[in-house]
């Protein structure tokens, strides 16, 4: 079978030998696989010497082959991939042994893949393919960051800076289907007219003057994953006492924090990653519940995935990347 790995510091197809279920486990032969920001950070991480791994930590396809022991799915049936691994019911933090699919394992940007059965959920009926294998990973981190840790409500202003990002889009889609207020911000036009049409009621370009336009709003919500870029503006325009959660740092790790300002402030930070099995679990329901489906830029071909990391690499995306995969 053909995968995309990083090997050697190469991007590239490869022929690889297929897994085998063991105990427990369970082959999806995928159908759509889904990029993410993370599958561009890998090859930094593991530099030029580590020898091949298949990226790739979204996707959906159908089951088969199953392991011993297997009761949950059977062969044919029709699975997403939940990627945030070990994670069983919600807490504070990940457990020990939380990994993401798609390093250390050999991940879904491949003709199949090997999960733990404990892994798969059955495909949302209401969505398509494409639709499917690019929901799990952004659309549980934007659900744990926005409900189980933001704990935003209807009636709520929520304040999202990126507004293209691939877990922003969701996070557009459960602001509106739970009816609260979002203000989002792009660099770009076009997405920013996109993000309108989603759900946005305010747009603002992220090069202006947020705290003048927004003066006012209240903001009772900060979600930024965009990092030092836009965390110092973000929580300026944050009401005194209101929650700021952030899961990623696109633009850097490193902030400069005034803390007496933030303590005169009395804010809330809070720290995100991804959600355990019990939140997508939730996520899936409230989908189904609200009709929501995720946005889907562009779709490569797994043989296009170079241009597919290139394509998100430059920002060019309004939501999410998808990868189709012929079996
Ligand atoms: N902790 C976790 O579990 C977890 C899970 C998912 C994602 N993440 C992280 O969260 C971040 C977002 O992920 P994603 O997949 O949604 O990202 P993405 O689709 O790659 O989007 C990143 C967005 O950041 C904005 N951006 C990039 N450079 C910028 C700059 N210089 N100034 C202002 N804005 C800039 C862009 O928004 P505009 O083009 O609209 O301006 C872009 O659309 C990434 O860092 C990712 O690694 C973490």
């Amino acid at each position: 079978m053909q995968a995309f790995v990083h090997e050697y510091g190469e991007l590239k197809l490869k022929d690889v030998k297929e897994p085998v279920a063991g105990e427990g486990e369970v082959i999806v032969s995928l159908r759509v696989a889904g990029l993410n920001r993370r599958d561009l950070y890998i090859p930094n991480r593991r530099g030029d010497h580590a020898g091949a791994l298949t990226l790739g930590s979204d996707g959906a396809g159908i089951i088969d082959s199953v392991g011993k022991g297997v009761k949950n799915v059977k062969i044919g049936d029709k699975v997403i991939i939940n990627p945030s691994l070990r994670w069983k019911l919600e807490s504070a933090a990940p457990p020990n042994g939380f990994d993401i699919l798609g390093m250390p394992d050999n991940g879904t940007f491949a003709n199949k893949v090997v999960v733990s059965a404990e892994q798969v959920e059955f495909k949302p009926e209401h969505l398509s393919w494409e639709e499917s294998g690019v929901l799990a990973l952004s659309a549980l981190t934007g659900y744990r960051a926005m409900f189980t840790k933001g704990q935003l409500k209807a009636g709520e202003t929520v304040f999202i800076p990126g507004a293209g990002s691939g877990v922003a889009t969701y996070l557009i889609l459960f602001a509106k289907s739970i009816g609260a207020r979002i203000i989002v911000t792009s660099r770009d036009k076009k997405k920013l007219e996109q993000a309108k049409k989603l759900g946005a009621d305010i747009i603002l370009d992220t090069e202006s003057d947020w705290v003048s336009q927004l003066e006012n709003e209240t903001v009772d919500l900060v979600i930024d994953s965009v990092g030092a870029a836009t965390f110092n503006r973000s929580l300026e325009v944050l009401k005194h006492g209101g929650r700021m959660v952030v899961f990623g740092a696109t633009t850097d790790d490193t902030v400069n924090l005034n803390l007496r300002e933030f303590f005169y402030g009395q804010y809330h930070l809070i720290g995100s990653t991804m959600g355990s099995r019990q939140e997508l679990k939730a996520m899936l329901e409230h989908i189904k519940n609200y009709s929501i489906h995720p946005v889907v830029d562009k779709v490569f071909k797994l043989s296009e995935a170079n241009e597919a990391f290139k394509y998100l690499e430059e920002n060019h995306q309004f939501g999410k990347i998808a990868l189709t995969i012929e079996n």
